[in-house]
């Protein structure tokens, strides 16, 4: 039986709702070939809603190709990550490389691996790309070569972007791949990632290769009105019955988190028997909480006291002024030059986020964690 809330992974067909207008907006410029940047929090749906518009703008005269680069830790990392992803997308059958990249394959033995569950490609592959045998722009390039020997256009989403930002050359890996994309006639970029501050400082900082490289796009939450239809369905499905205001405290106790909504949805749809009421809405959440706590719990071990003392500070209602002598004192904060020092780490964390309104806790759920266990 098909699932009727999904998380925790990219979402599709019935279980992706809203997002009308950044749909509309990448729709335009992937088929226009306008490089693109997208940026939220985490689980906010970048992957869902990228990989979903790719798809629709996909044809055999533009070609789409999705990068993961989480796990890449360096600069080689990135490439071979990079090539193999490009090769296997744009060709699927591994005999045809040589007339597509002849010259970049020659200087390499890869490793293929011939998948037997199925997955998106038939295989994989390990090219073992290294500064002896490849420089960094004949990489960047690849996809360019690929599009002008298919005369057709490519777009390469490359998801957990921020990552670039990690690498101990970060700027002139930056600069690289910006000199080379910028030229490629037949290639497009939708670049995409989360931790804010790292993605704010590659894409908008005018000192950085990234500055202006593309259209920027902020991924909004999805109302209300989007979400009463789907939960409400969601549990007729499973002959089910929730009223509106629970709809709307759902939603509002994660602060819309899109997986969270979803999360929740799904642990009370899974407790009720016919009909949602306070009790189960109460206990769900405090299973919400439950079913997270491995995670928060390994997010915060490492975290100093001082650390641990500014979340508490947050949790008491504290946002602002963090650096006047009562709340250094009452919190144990340390010294007024000790408090940008924790802040910057628990922001480089993703714990904890700034706005005009000041600092609070950037997980809904972890907040409420928070609150029952420091
Ligand atoms: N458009 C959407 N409609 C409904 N749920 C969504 C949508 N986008 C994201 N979600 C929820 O958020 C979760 C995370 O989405 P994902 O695309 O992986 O986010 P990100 O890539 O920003 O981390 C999904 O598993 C789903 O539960
Ligand atoms: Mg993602």
């Amino acid at each position: 039986m098909e699932k009727p809330f999904v998380f925790g992974k990219a979402v599709s067909d019935s279980n992706f709702i809203g997002r009308e207008e950044e749909s509309e907006r990448l729709r335009q410029n992937f088929s226009y070939g306008v490089n693109t940047v997208l940026m939220s929090p985490r689980r906010w749906g970048k992957t869902s809603i990228v990989h979903r518009v790719g798809n629709e703008v996909k044809t055999d005269k533009l070609l789409v190709v999705y990068i993961d680069i989480f796990s890449c830790r360096d600069e080689y990392d990135f490439y071979n990550k990079f090539a193999e992803q490009i090769l296997i997308q744009t060709e699927n059958r591994f005999e045809k490389w040589k007339d597509l990249a002849f010259d970049f394959i020659a200087r390499l033995s890869p490793k293929i691996n011939y998948s037997v569950d199925g997955g998106l490609n038939e295989y994989s592959v390990s090219l073992g790309i290294t500064p002896k045998s490849h420089k960094p722009e004949e990489v960047l390039q690849l996809p360019q070569i690929i599009a002008q020997k298919k005369n057709c256009d490519i777009l390469v989403c490359i998801d957990e972007f921020q990552q670039i930002g990690e690498f101990t050359n970060s700027l002139s890996v930056q600069k690289r791949m910006r000199g080379v994309w910028q030229l490629q006639e037949n290639v497009s970029y939708c670049l995409y990632g989360s931790k804010k501050h790292m993605m704010e400082s590659i894409f908008l900082e005018k000192t950085y290769p990234f500055y202006k490289f593309g259209e920027i796009i902020p991924l909004k939450l999805i109302p209300i009105e989007k979400w009463i239809p789907y939960i409400r369905k969601g549990f007729e499905m499973g002959g089910k019955l929730i009223e509106n205001k629970y709809i709307i405290q759902i939603c509002e106790s994660v602060e819309y988190n899109p997986s969270y909504v979803q999360q929740y949805s799904w642990i009370l749809f899974s407790n009720t028997k016919d009909t949602v009421d306070e009790h189960l809405l109460k206990r769900s959440l405090q299973d919400l909480i439950d079913e997270n706590s491995p995670l928060f719990m390994h997010q915060t071990e490492s975290l100093t006291t001082f650390q641990l003392n500014f979340l508490r500070a947050i949790l008491n209602g504290i946002h602002t002024n963090f650096g006047c002598a009562e709340i250094r004192e009452q919190f144990h904060l340390g010294s007024y030059s000790n408090i940008n020092r924790i802040i910057k780490s628990l922001i480089d964390k993703e714990l904890i986020s700034d706005s005009d309104r000041g600092i609070f806790v950037s997980d809904p759920v972890l907040c409420k964690w928070l609150e029952q266990n420091i």
